[in-house]
């Protein structure tokens, strides 16, 4: 990730941004800080960068010029996410930070003085952003903050990757308490359980603490994780057609757009029609995964274009639909699909056992694959921001540490694993390695890895893939009654980035 900080204080971002974690993850290139002199593009003389607000009024404005050249001279007229960094934008969370996480590249302006000449924002800025509801000298810390949070979700950036997702504000909740070495400190004990070695229990009480923390300290968090849980209670009475919602609220990626029943309630007569109703599946949500950018929609109310325009967030690449929708003009619909989910909660056995996670540095593994590796999934090869060559999407759902590989003599013979969004799915085995059980091993291996998570295993089978229907029936998954359509962001079809 290359982060390209607009600045009147250049020292100021290196010095707090060179050192420590960050320091490090700059020195092995997994992320770029480039702090950029805004007076360096200044005109005048004295480089100066400010001048008299127009109307009066306090204090003085930073001009347009030097901002949109430095910008200019950044981006070189591509069109990067560019962040202003102000108490009017909207506030920075932890769901933010995820979004951000996932762009290549990234400017951030810091103003000072009373701001910046408005004209400029207007043709260079993307997004407002607020780290909190006060105000501060200049935008360069709330940057820093920024650069700091987006930053340590980066593959390889934490040393341990699996921190970043269970801390706290994951999934609404704070972290529980933490204890290390010794036992007895200043008369207090670490709690037993901890002690104990059973990995079900320590969880338990670890979620049972997150819960008493967040309703003591954060009320406003404690009330959205209950509306999510009372959302996947209600969807769970057709957890087959459901199961891609109810996993991706309590994963914690989703958020709730949208949610109602009363439109059928209208409609009906008697009180014993109504609670019919209200127990019946039709129940009206609208979900966004922010992270992955997944719309998933599951309401009859919402679809026509205008509806969806309305709920829609505009960084929207993929909506799963559960209702056809009225044509779109933006997206297009790509394929349709069965769900299937897994729900028995005990892990499968293996018949072949060599399989391990795979990483970036695999991929020319694939290579001997040939064209008809597809999965699904157009993968011509795209330069990253390192400049290496990738299949743009196998390459990310390697760095996120979704896809696995099964090896028979030394040599990779399939992969299979998690696509964006949580469903599995990429299964693949190269033809002399067809019909010996191994793209089941492979299945049940992805399954396991899931369950370990505590999670239930779900995913996305295109409709005319009984082969695959096969597969994991064989395995125990059943088939959703209904079937959800998946459509595309026409812009990523036509980037052919799908
Ligand atoms: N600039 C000054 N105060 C700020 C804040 N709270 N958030 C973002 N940018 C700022």
């Amino acid at each position: 990730m290359k982060f390209h900080i607009l600045t009147l204080f250049p020292e100021m971002i290196l010095g707090g941004l060179n050192l420590s974690i960050l320091g490090k993850a700059a020195e092995n290139n997994i992320i770029s800080i480039n702090a950029v002199d805004i007076r360096e593009y200044s005109r005048e003389k004295h480089r100066k960068v400010d001048d008299y607000p127009y109307g009066g009024g306090a204090g003085m404005l930073m001009q347009a010029q030097p901002v949109y050249d430095a910008h200019r001279v950044v981006t070189g007229g591509r069109p990067v996410r560019t962040i202003y960094v102000t108490p009017q934008g909207e506030p920075f969370t932890q769901m933010k930070a995820e979004e951000l996480a996932g762009e290549e590249e990234l400017v951030l302006l810091c103003g000072h003085y009373e701001g910046i000449d408005e004209r400029v924002l207007e043709e260079i800025v993307t997004d407002y952003i607020s780290i909190g509801d006060y105000v501060l000298t200049g935008g360069e810390l709330p940057a820093m903050v920024m650069v700091d949070a987006i930053s340590r979700l980066i593959p390889g950036v934490l040393g341990n990757d699996i921190s970043s997702e269970e801390e706290s504000f994951h999934n609404d909740l704070l972290e529980y308490p933490h204890y290390s070495r010794p036992e007895c400190w200043h008369g207090k004990k670490v709690p037993e359980v901890l002690l104990s070695g059973n990995h079900r229990k320590v969880a338990a009480w670890r979620l049972e603490q997150s819960l008493r923390r967040t309703e003591e300290r954060r009320p406003d968090l404690y009330a959205r994780y209950q509306a999510k849980e009372a959302l996947v209670r209600q969807l769970s009475r057709e957890k087959r057609n459901h199961i891609h919602m109810m996993e991706s609220l309590s994963r914690g990626y989703a958020e709730i757009l949208y949610v109602s029943q009363a439109v059928y309630i209208k409609s009906l007569k008697s009180e014993k029609d109504i609670k019919k109703r209200e127990q019946s599946e039709n129940i009206e949500v609208l979900l966004y995964d922010r992270r992955n950018k997944i719309c998933m929609v599951s309401a009859r109310d919402i679809v026509s274009e205008e509806d969806l325009g309305h709920f829609l967030p505009e960084s929207t690449e993929y909506i799963i639909s559960s209702q056809t929708l009225a044509e779109q003009k933006q997206y297009q619909r790509y394929l349709t699909c069965s769900i299937m989910l897994y729900t028995q909660k005990v892990s499968l056995p293996l018949k072949y056992k060599e399989i391990r996670l795979l990483s970036p540095a695999d991929l020319p593994l694939l290579e001997c694959f040939g064209a008809e590796f597809s999965c699904g999934i157009h993968w011509e090869k795209q330069s990253n921001v390192h400049g290496e060559s990738a299949g743009n999407y196998i390459w990310d759902r390697m760095e996120k540490g979704a896809l696995y590989g099964v090896f028979a003599e030394g040599k990779l013979a399939g992969v299979a694993g998690i696509h964006k969004g949580g469903g599995m799915g990429l299964l693949y085995v190269d033809t002399p390695y067809r019909r010996q059980g191994i793209a089941m091993s492979l299945v049940a291996y992805v399954v396991n890895r899931i369950l370990e998570k505590g999670w239930t295993p779900y995913g996305y089978v295109p409709a005319e893939n009984t082969a695959a229907e096969k597969l994991l029936e064989g395995l125990g998954f059943y088939t959703a009654s209904k079937k959800v359509d998946i459509y595309i962001k026409l812009q990523k079809i036509l980037a052919n980035e799908i």
